[in-house]
C-alpha cells in the first residue's frame, strides 16, 4: 500500500513537487505502463481539486486509444490532430483550453466539460499518449497548473510507455 498524503491547499509550486513525488514512487519500479496510467489517473483524480475526468489516451496504431482514465464514460478513438487531445497529440504541445465551446473540433465526451488541459507524453522522441483533465469549471488550469503537469509527465514518462 502506498501512503500518500498532500495538501491541495499549499502553493502551485510546491502541491506539484509533491504530487510528482507521489506519481514518481507510485510507477518506481513497476514496468506496466498501464498499469501505471491506471494509478497515475487515480492519483490525480484524488488531489487535484474541480476534475470532472482525468485520464490517458494512448497512440496505438496511428490513432488515439482510452486508456486508463477516471470519470465518465468517453470517447474510444480520437484521431491524431481531432481535437484537444488529438492536437496535443500532432503538435507535441500542452494544449491549455479556457473554453471548450471556443476550441475548433473540440471532441465532448462529458458535456459538464468546459475547460481542459492536455499534456503530451513524449518517449524516445515520439508522442505515445497524452494526459487529458477536464474540469466542469470554465478557465479552470493556468500557467502553474501546465507547468506543473508538464514537469509531473516528464518525470515518469518512462515509465507510461
Ligand atoms: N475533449 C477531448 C476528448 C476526450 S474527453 O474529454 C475525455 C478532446 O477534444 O480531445
Amino acid at each position: 500500500m502506498f501512503d500518500i498524503a498532500i495538501d491541495k491547499d499549499q502553493p502551485a509550486a510546491e502541491f506539484y513537487a509533491d504530487l510528482t513525488s507521489s506519481a514518481a514512487a507510485i510507477v518506481s519500479g513497476e514496468p506496466d505502463a498501464i498499469a501505471n496510467m491506471a494509478n497515475v489517473a487515480a492519483l490525480i483524480w484524488q488531489y487535484v481539486p474541480d476534475l470532472n475526468w482525468a485520464g490517458f489516451y494512448r497512440v496505438v496504431d496511428g490513432e488515439l486509444l482510452l486508456g486508463p482514465f477516471q470519470g465518465k464514460v468517453a470517447c474510444i478513438r480520437i484521431a491524431i490532430g481531432s481535437g484537444v487531445c488529438g492536437t496535443a497529440a500532432a503538435s507535441g504541445l500542452a494544449q491549455r483550453v479556457a473554453d471548450v465551446d471556443a476550441f475548433p473540433g473540440h471532441i465532448a465526451c462529458d458535456a459538464e466539460s468546459r475547460s481542459e488541459l492536455v499534456i503530451p507524453i513524449v518517449k524516445n522522441g515520439s508522442v505515445i499518449a497524452v494526459l487529458d483533465l477536464d474540469s466542469p469549471l470554465p478557465n479552470r488550469f493556468d500557467a502553474d497548473d501546465e507547468t506543473g503537469m508538464v514537469k509531473l509527465i516528464g518525470a515518469i514518462a518512462n515509465s507510461l510507455g
